[in-house]
């Protein structure tokens, strides 16, 4: 499919993002280096992946009646994607992330979903009015939403991709409908399944473990530093990482999943989808806050040729 058009049913934060040498522990106070707000939350980072990637991207979200509302909604404007089917609650605050970003990159998030928990199944079934080719999920809205959007996608017949952040112990993974990719990161996969993916054995230990819990046609956990894991209930495949300085590790995951999205939506192959996202994944670490970090389509063409990757774009 040349131009799939993909719906992102997901969150929408204002980031608050503090870069500091070391993290606070209890009881200390410690000198930060900056701090910035960041238009950030794992579904816009996803649209705007994206559609910045070449996509026809359409998101539905919540934002609250506040001045972060408003800055976001203005920046999703200038953005690419289809703003139809972002809503406002007049009673509730835009969602809010504060992020703590280590020297080596790490992140550390607490999460306000604020509007999000607002986004309602008739929001998402106004949105399937767009005709979307394929559905893209978080986690960071209603679990009932979640729920009925995967059915939505199933009434209409059309691929499911859930990006499984944040993960709670408690969510009721069994009630979705059955999907084509589910890709958790490494904390979110131990979080499902009590399995910590350290090696490729316990990579695909985790992957069954999932399958008893959700159905999805591959698996890819996202590894981090050690790149990605697919598992497509008989293979598996470790897709090595490129090698970048890391400078913040925000918004990494969710640009990863969406590019994989779209890649498998174009191509239909499912290892080069993974082999496109460890490419965007590698530039988005490369810079710091969420949406300033994903990369254009001329970004990673770029860094196909500069660093002699062997991927045909
Ligand atoms: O995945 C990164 C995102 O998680 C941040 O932008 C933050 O808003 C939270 O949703």
């Amino acid at each position: 499919m040349l131009n799939p058009r993909i719906l992102v049913v997901s969150s929408a934060n204002m980031d608050v993002a503090a870069y500091t040498y070391r993290t606070p522990v209890a009881g200390q106070t410690v000198i930060g280096d900056t701090y910035d707000f960041i238009p950030g939350g794992k579904g816009a980072n996803a649209a705007i992946t994206l559609s910045r990637l070449g996509g026809d991207s359409v998101f539905c979200a919540k934002l609250g009646h506040d001045p972060n509302g408003t800055a976001l909604m203005k920046f999703y404007d200038t953005s690419g994607i289809d703003t139809r089917f972002i809503s406002l609650d007049r009673n509730e605050k835009t969602g809010l992330a504060i992020i703590i970003v280590e020297t080596n990159g790490n992140n550390r998030i607490i999460v306000y979903p604020g509007a999000n928990f607002k986004l309602s199944v008739s929001n998402v079934e106004d949105a399937f009015t767009c005709y979307p080719d394929a559905l893209f999920l978080h986690l960071e809205i209603p679990v009932e939403t979640v729920i009925a959007a995967t059915q939505f996608a199933k009434d209409q017949g059309i691929p499911i991709f859930i990006d499984a952040g944040p993960a709670t112990k408690e969510f009721p993974l069994e009630e979705l409908a059955v999907v084509e990719v589910f890709s958790p990161n490494e904390t979110e996969t131990q979080v499902f399944t009590g399995v910590n993916p350290t090696t490729p054995e316990m990579c695909v230990k985790a992957c069954m473990a999932l399958a008893n819990r959700i159905k999805a046609k591959y698996y890819v956990i996202k590894l981090g530093e050690r790149g990605a894991f697919l598992y497509d209930g008989k293979f598996y495949k470790m897709l090595a990482p490129y090698d970048v300085d890391v400078v913040d590790t925000t918004a990494a995951g969710d640009a990863f999943t969406a590019a994989l999205t779209l890649e498998y939506m174009r191509s239909g192959d499912i290892k080069r989808a993974c082999e496109y996202a460890n490419i965007v994944g590698s530039l988005t670490v490369s810079k710091a806050g969420a949406s300033p970090s994903l990369p254009t389509a001329a970004e990673v063409k770029r860094f196909v040729i500069e660093n002699e990757i062997n991927f045909k774009l």
